[in-house]
């Protein structure tokens, strides 16, 4: 990371600066339903005006269809969103790869990048016309930073000076700490409804974990895996296999990977189902577990107590409904009272947190979701790799130029 080239090490008095952010924000009907990625981005964006700089704003929201415009995945609200929080206009430019005016703004936005043909496959010209935007590219985007596209990788290529923002530096940082020398017991806590999307990082992380928590659908294919009824809950057949083979490592490493004693299920989900607790041994065929119960939310708080770090990723039920948000919540209010180093990256994460409103009481929140899991199985991310190439090259030029 030292090898990266900071926005402190420049003089970016006058300068275009092209800022590749994630703008990937939820949107509902239009409005903004967390603007955490919005935020986190203001003080990058106010310190590099405040030197005196334009900036011209690169983002993706969503997945549309490239080559077109798509009003349901229009940067308009997000635009709206920076004009208000920075308390300047934020025009959205719709058309801007053959170049940007700032006469009157100090920050524009540009239309989703994904709009733009090329973007997703890292095409060399849309890359070069980016580059053309600018004298000096930053990307802030960790969460995107898994990425190789034009605006997170190709761009980087072309433009004159690129280097890292402070997001991306303070996420690699804080993330680097639980891969390079996490203080023991290392737990992490892996949630979510499907083991299929985290495998890999369930294998790396039992490389590096003295204890591991699985919750919510990889919880169910662990417990069938381990020989129990789990009723008709969520569930990956295909994947047993591969949960027998996780209990395994984690046996002959001597750790370990609790699974639930009691559950709370329903017989079908609802808002409005009823949620009955349920010793293990008691689920019943027409049975859907949806939440951890209290005695295993008990054990799994104690284990959080004992931990010296911790990282998080992924709800242990349905905790979006009351009547089955007991785990998320105890395990939510564990990490926030635990006094280890404690890290939680993800969408349904960052959610749960502000549901439960711990979010201060958290070491690190990562902005990142899929970023995030890459980092931790210890993946070299695209972004930051053409970063540290230009890093390098930039060094070299200087010091050329001081012989
Ligand atoms: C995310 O939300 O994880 C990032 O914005 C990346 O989005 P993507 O998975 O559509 O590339």
């Amino acid at each position: 990371m030292s090898d990266l080239l900071k926005i402190a090490d420049l003089d970016l008095n006058g300068k275009r600066v092209l800022i590749r952010e994630d703008y990937n924000v939820p949107l509902r009907n239009g409005v903004i339903e967390d603007d955490t990625r919005i935020r986190a981005s203001l003080p990058t964006l106010q310190s590099i005006l405040d030197s005196g700089a334009k900036i011209i704003l690169l983002s993706h929201l969503g997945r549309p269809e490239e080559g077109q415009f798509d009003e349901a995945f229009s940067l308009a609200p997000v635009a709206k969103k920076l004009s208000e929080l920075l308390g300047r206009d934020v025009p959205l430019i719709r058309d801007w790869t053959e170049g940007v005016d700032l006469e009157t703004n100090d920050i524009v936005l540009c239309e989703n990048v994904r709009f733009q043909k090329g973007e997703k496959d890292n095409d060399d010209e849309l890359a070069r016309q980016m580059a053309n935007l600018c004298q000096v590219y930053v990307n802030d985007a960790f969460a995107t930073a898994h990425r190789a596209q034009a605006s997170t990788h190709g761009v980087a290529k072309y433009v004159p000076i690129a280097c890292a923002g402070p997001l991306l530096i303070a996420e690699l940082k804080a993330l680097s700490a639980i891969i390079r020398k996490p203080e023991k017991p290392l737990l992490a806590i892996v949630g979510g409804s499907k083991i299929s999307t985290k495998l890999t990082i369930l294998e790396s992380l039992l490389d590096r974990v003295d204890q591991m928590i699985v919750g919510g659908g990889i919880a169910n294919t662990f417990l069938k895996a381990e020989g129990h009824a789990i009723g008709k809950s969520l569930c990956e057949d295909t994947l047993v296999d591969d949960a027998k083979k996780l209990i395994t490592k984690a046996k002959q490493k001597g750790a370990e990977i609790p699974l639930p004693t009691d559950v709370s299920c329903a017989k079908s989900f609802s808002e409005n189902s009823t949620a009955t607790i349920k010793p293990l041994d008691a689920i019943e065929d027409d049975d859907l577990i949806l939440d951890i119960g209290p005695e295993t939310a008990d054990h799994f708080v104690d284990m959080i107590s004992k931990a010296r770090t911790i990282v998080w990723n992924g709800p242990l039920g349905v905790f979006e409904s009351e009547q089955f948000s007991l785990g998320t919540r105890k395990v939510a209010e564990a990490i926030a009272r635990s006094d280890a180093y404690t890290v939680a990256g993800g969408g349904d994460t960052l959610s749960a947190i502000a549901k439960f409103d711990v979010a201060d009481s958290i070491s690190y929140i990562s902005t990142g979701g899929g970023a995030f899991l890459e980092f931790l199985e210890g993946k070299k991310l695209p972004a930051v790799q053409i970063l540290e190439e230009s890093a390098r090259a930039w060094a070299l030029m200087e010091r050329a130029r001081e012989y």
